[in-house]
């Protein structure tokens, strides 16, 4: 073997050792937290339905193929609800009946709407995206007492 030869081949195995060395030296000192989905995290995961006040809510929602959670929520009549909605699969529609709420829920987004429930009844909510074979069938309500 030349010496040139043997020097670059020296010098490759050494620049490697010294990277791999790097490379488990790194991943030793690593401890950062993982970003998550948004729909693993609270409140997407547990207590959906926040009360602040007697007449202050906070919804978040959750959609999936072919459903929304929480369910058939229910809340006293004039209460303003704040409504934060996303997706855990693929893109969803969300119009609640008789406001003027009409969201996307889209994977990795929140969506934000407000609205104030003033008369008492049931307010239907329905998927307007067509979202699969379950699509039409995805619907939940608020019930305003
Ligand atoms: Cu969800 Cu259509």
């Amino acid at each position: 073997m030349d010496r040139a030869e043997r020097t670059a081949l020296f010098t490759a195995v050494t620049f490697l050792g010294i990277f791999f060395g790097l490379l488990v030296y790194a991943a030793k000192g690593m401890n950062v937290d993982v970003p998550t989905c948004i729909t693993d995290v609270k409140p997407f995961t547990e207590g959906k339905v926040i009360q602040h006040a007697p007449n202050r809510y906070e919804i978040h929602y959750l959609a999936r193929m072919w459903y929304f959670e929480p369910s058939d929520v229910e809340i006293p009549a004039g209460s303003t609800v704040d409504i934060y909605l996303t997706s855990a699969d693929v893109i969803h529609g969300f119009h609640i009946d008789g406001t003027n709420v009409n969201l996307m829920a889209i994977p990795g987004t929140v969506a934000y709407a407000r609205v104030k429930f003033d008369k008492p009844g049931v307010y239907h909510i329905v998927c307007h995206e067509y979202c699969g074979i379950g699509h039409q069938d995805m619907a939940t309500k608020i019930v305003v007492k």
